[in-house]
């Protein structure tokens, strides 16, 4: 059944990891409307330099500057066996631009999927994160390090480090998320579309969650 997926969860709830194996395994795409503003503002285009200006103060870009570019993503026909939306929607407009979406394109509803993890334990993932320069393979230098210092097992590229991974910006990403994207959780819960999902544990254990509540859901 063609499904949009949303992996909803505070900034290092791990939405990005989940999201990239589950992707992989239910063989649908992994739109991460942050990858794809990062990989605008690393090709310097005029959207990837604004939006920069914003992401690395851990500010949210505009509702009309990411919606279009989330609604020309799911008009591609590789999302007609459904996607796996990672940071969007984000705001209560954002979500009601991609209901719009979703009915115009008969896309169906969206099931939402609420990771959950300790504001403690936020920091730690988030200020220890490594991401491959080439491929975007999630690293963590204290819970899931690269067999070599600063390189990718998977592809040998670089590890960088986000510019929006220090504290200052964690504090105002985590805000932001309170502020604005928490609402969504009543709006989804209103909607019956929502599923909590426990966010601690190992990597393999969340994606164990994440694919037996599908299962019971009727969506693998
Ligand atoms: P975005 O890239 O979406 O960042 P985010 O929401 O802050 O989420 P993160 O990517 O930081 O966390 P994650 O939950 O994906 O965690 P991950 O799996 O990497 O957005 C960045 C910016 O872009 C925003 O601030 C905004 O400016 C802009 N933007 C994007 N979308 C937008 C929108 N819709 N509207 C407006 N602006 C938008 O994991 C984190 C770390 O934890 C990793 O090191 C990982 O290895 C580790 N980890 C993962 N799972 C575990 C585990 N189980 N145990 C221990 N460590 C773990």
């Amino acid at each position: 059944m063609a499904q949009i997926l949303i992996f909803l969860g505070p900034p290092g709830a791990g939405k990005g990891t989940q999201a990239r194996v589950v992707a992989r395994k239910l063989g649908i795409p992994h739109i991460s409307t942050g990858d794809i503003l990062r990989e605008a503002a690393a090709k310097r285009t005029g959207l990837g330099l604004a939006a920069k200006a914003k992401m690395d103060k851990g500010e949210l870009v505009p509702d009309n500057v990411i919606s279009p570019i989330v609604e020309e993503r799911l008009s591609r026909p590789d999302c007609r066996n459904g996607a796996i939306l990672d940071g969007f929607p984000r705001t209560i407009a954002q979500a009601e631009f991609l209901d719009r979406i979703l009915k115009r394109t008969g896309l169906g509803e969206p099931l939402v999927l609420n990771l959950q993890v300790e504001t403690d334990s936020i920091i730690r993932r988030l200020t220890g994160r490594r991401t491959c320069s080439t491929c975007g393979e999630i690293y963590n230098i204290h819970v899931n390090p690269p067999r070599q210092d600063e390189v990718c097992d998977k592809d040998g590229g670089k590890l960088i480090q986000r510019a929006d991974d220090n504290e200052d910006a964690i504090r105002i990403r985590l805000k932001a998320y309170e502020q604005d994207t928490l609402p969504l959780i009543d709006y989804y819960e209103k909607k019956h579309l929502l599923r909590h999902v426990d966010g601690s544990g190992s990597p393999e254990e969340i994606t164990e969650r994440l694919l037996s509540l599908l299962k019971q859901d009727d969506h693998l």
